[in-house]
């Protein structure tokens, strides 16, 4: 553990002694303040009568938190300020907004992660992705520069608002995690380098949808709960936060594996999370931790999009677990269109 700041992070961040580039650091650094903003935000809760349904829906046909609404604003306006950022994506936004133009980075986000649980008081987040931006955006069809692959990630992280504010965050040399220092302000360095062990014995899945999954999702988990009578050899534990930052933020302290697989209630949709939003960015950091992360087809970080807010099915966390999904998907599954 080094105690030192976020700062002294981006001089050195792969600990070869060669600095960030400096548009990146100022990007990251930028990231860092707004979360800084959203998790005071969050703290003060009732208090600052932040709490509650906005009103509106999004893009996605889901119904806005007033957090949701407040953390896209928050985020939008950094990135617009930040100068480095061409354009910016965000899971609450029909289209990318195009900020200036000729800057080297494209910025991705759900500003608020988990708002099921914005009312209840358990740990929400916000999710980031960085891409390089192909030169001059056009003012035309901004959304179409941002469909790369999770592959080409420069960097991708997430705040935690739970017990502390964390901040987890990877340029493509490992994750480190800072913890937010409320009296100063600072984002200290805490954690890191991440390892997700290759073998565990916790899974996280929402059970409710169990009759709506694909025969190789059903098989795995029907393996880990036959626990050590099963063909696993041991028993699992199982944990279901409800915020993905929260639960891969566990698999990333002590392993695991997470899963939010296509399912039959929506058969049209490849999955209820973001690919853009929320796959890539979580895969860049469990990959970096060692982990792995699949789509039932493939790595996720492979997947060349098509839309901007295009939905994935999500395997990821220890190597053991998803090598395991992965023969089972391979073994019995008929490719999904
Ligand atoms: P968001 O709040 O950004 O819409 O994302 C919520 C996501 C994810 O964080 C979580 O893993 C999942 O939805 C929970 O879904 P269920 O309520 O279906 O379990
Ligand atoms: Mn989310
Ligand atoms: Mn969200």
């Amino acid at each position: 553990m080094t105690a030192s700041g976020l700062r002294e992070f981006l001089a050195d961040p792969a600990g070869d002694g060669r600095p960030a580039d400096p548009a990146l650091a100022k990007l990251i650094e930028a990231i860092s303040d707004s979360c800084r903003t959203i998790s005071y935000l969050v703290s003060r809760g009732a208090l600052a009568d932040v709490l509650g349904a906005a009103g509106t829906g999004n893009i996605q046909g889901e119904e806005q938190k007033k957090l949701d609404v407040l953390a896209n604003e928050e985020m939008v306006a950094m990135a617009r300020a930040s100068g480095v950022v061409a354009a910016a994506a965000s899971e609450e936004e029909e289209h990318a907004v195009l900020l200036s133009p000729a800057a080297p980075y494209l910025l991705l986000f759900d500003p608020l992660d988990g708002s099921s649980n914005v009312d209840v008081n358990v740990s929400i987040g916000t999710i980031f992705s960085v891409l390089p931006s192909p030169g001059e955006v056009p003012p035309g069809n901004i959304d179409a520069v941002f469909l790369q692959p999770g592959r080409r990630q420069i960097a991708a992280g997430y705040a935690l608002y739970g017990p502390q504010s964390l901040l987890v965050l990877s340029l493509g040399s490992g994750v480190v995690t800072f913890t937010l220092d409320p009296p100063t302000g600072q984002w200290v360095r805490t954690a890191g380098p991440a390892r997700v062990p290759e073998a565990t014995r916790e899974f996280a899945i929402n059970m409710s949808n169990m009759r709506h999954w694909d025969k190789p999702v059903q098989d795995y988990v029907a393996e880990c709960l036959a626990g050590t009578g099963g063909a696993r050899g041991k028993d699992f534990n199982m944990r279901w936060i409800a915020s993905m930052v929260a639960d891969v933020h566990r698999i990333l302290c002590r392993g695991g594996v997470f899963l939010y697989p296509w399912d039959r209630r929506e058969p049209g949709k490849p999955g209820k999370l973001r690919l853009m939003y929320e796959g890539n960015p979580m895969s860049f950091l469990i990959e970096q931790a060692g982990g792995r992360a699949f789509d039932g087809c493939g790595d996720i970080l492979e997947a060349v999009p098509t839309g901007l807010h295009q939905r994935t099915s999500v395997m990821l966390g220890a190597k053991e677990e998803v090598d395991r999904l992965e023969v089972l998907h391979r073994s019995q599954a008929a490719p999904r269109t």
